[in-house]
C-alpha cells in the first residue's frame, strides 16, 4: 500500500492522523478536499504532499474546474514544503500539454518513488555494518508515497544484511518520530528506539555514526527547513563531528531561495503543543509558539543525498532542479 494513490475517481490516502492505531484509508473527490486534507496533515511529509497535490490538479481537471484557481487553492494549503508548488506547476504545465490528467499525476507519484530509491542506493553506500543512525520527524515511505527520503539509506541497509540501529527522535508536537517512524521501522523490524527530541545530544554523545533527516525546502545557498528541532539536532552533530546527512530528491530543492532566512515558516495551532490528542496537557492560562520547522544553516550539512548523488552544500547552485 502506498501513502497517496489514484482509485476510480478519488484521491486516496492513508489518514496519518490514525497511525499507529490503525490503517485508515480515506478518498477524494475535489481538489478542494485534497487541499484541505493536506491543510490537516491527513497526508505530510514533502514529497507526498507534492503528491497529493498532483492528484488534487488531476481532480481539478477531471472535474473541469479552473485550473489557476485550483493551482492557487492546493498552493495556500501549507507554506514550508517547496514539494507542493513544484508538483502543481508541473501537473499545471503537463495539462496544458494535453498529457491525461490520470496519467500526468500517476506519472508524478511514480517518479517520486523511483527517486527515493535511487536516494536509498546513494545512502546505503554511506552506512557501514553496525551504524547507529539518528533521524528526525518522519522522512519515511508515509512521506514520500512509498520507499521514504531519509528511511531509504536505513531500509537499503538493513535489507543488505547490515546490522544497523536507529534512534528515531519522537519530533513535538505532532510526534511524527514517534507515531510513523517507529511504526514504519516496527513493521519492517529494524531495531530502534524511540527516544525524546531533548535526548538527541546525550544519545550523540554516546555514539551516533551519522544522522539522516528529510527536508521540506533546500535553498540555493545550500540552508534547509525541516521539522522542528533539526536544527540543535545538526550543531550537536558537528561539535561532535558526527556527520549530517540530508536527504531529499531534486523537487525539494528551490533554488530560487537564496538564503534560508527566506523560507517562510509555518506557524500551527497552540493546540498542537498545548494538547495530546484531546487532552490539554498545558496549564489553562499559558499560551504556545509552534512553529512547524527551522532553518539549519549550510555549514552544518555534510551531504544531500539526492537521486542523482550526493552533493555539499557548496555544490548546489549547479544543479538542475528541472
Ligand atoms: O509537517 P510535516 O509532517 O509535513 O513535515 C514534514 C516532515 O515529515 C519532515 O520535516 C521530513 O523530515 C521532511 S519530508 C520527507
Amino acid at each position: 500500500m502506498r501513502a497517496v494513490w489514484f482509485e476510480g475517481r478519488e484521491a486516496m490516502m492513508i489518514d496519518q492522523r490514525e497511525l499507529p492505531h490503525r490503517i485508515a484509508v480515506v478518498g477524494f473527490r475535489g481538489h478542494e478536499e485534497v487541499a484541505e486534507a493536506i491543510r490537516n496533515m491527513t497526508t505530510r511529509g514533502a514529497p507526498s504532499i507534492g503528491a497529493a497535490a498532483a492528484y488534487g490538479m488531476c481532480l481539478a481537471a477531471l472535474n473541469k474546474k479552473d485550473l489557476d484557481d485550483a493551482a492557487r487553492t492546493i498552493k495556500a494549503a501549507r507554506p514550508t514544503a517547496n514539494d507542493l508548488f513544484y508538483a502543481v506547476d508541473r501537473m499545471l504545465a503537463d495539462l496544458r500539454n494535453g498529457i491525461d490528467p490520470i496519467k500526468a499525476a500517476d506519472g508524478y507519484a511514480q517518479e517520486i518513488v523511483d527517486k527515493c530509491t535511487r536516494i536509498g542506493e546513494y545512502g546505503n553506500a554511506l552506512i557501514k555494518d553496525g551504524d547507529i543512525i539518528m533521524t528526525h520527524c518522519n522522512a519515511g515511505a508515509l512521506a514520500t508515497v512509498d520507499v521514504g527520503t531519509a528511511l531509504a539509506p536505513i531500509r537499503k541497509a538493513w535489507g543488505d544484511g547490515k546490522r544497523i540501529f536507529v534512534y528515531a527522535s519522537e519530533t513535538r508536537p505532532r510526534l511524527q518520530g514517534m507515531q510513523l517512524t517507529a511504526w514504519e521501522l516496527s513493521q519492517e523490524g529494524i531495531p530502534h528506539s524511540i527516544i525524546a527530541d531533548g535526548a538527541s545530544g546525550h544519545f550523540m554523545r554516546k555514539g551516533v555514526n551519522m544522522i539522516i533527516t528529510g527536508a521540506d525546502r533546500i535553498v540555493a545557498n545550500g540552508d534547509f527547513a525541516n521539522k522542528i528541532g533539526t536544527y540543535e539536532k545538526a550543531v550537536i552533530a558537528k561539535e561532535l563531528k558526527i556527520p549530517f546527512y540530508v536527504a531529499a530528491p531534486v523537487s525539494t530543492f528551490d533554488l530560487s531561495t537564496k538564503n534560508g532566512d527566506d523560507i517562510e515558516i509555518e506557524e500551527r495551532s497552540e493546540n498542537e503543543v498545548t494538547m495530546i490528542g484531546n487532552v490539554r496537557i498545558a496549564p489553562a492560562g499559558s499560551k504556545a509558539l509552534n512553529p512547524s520547522f527551522d532553518v539549519t544553516p549550510a555549514k552544518y550539512v555534510t551531504g544531500f543525498i539526492t537521486e542523482n548523488g550526493i552533493l555539499k552544500p557548496n555544490e548546489i547552485h549547479r544543479m538542475r532542479t528541472k
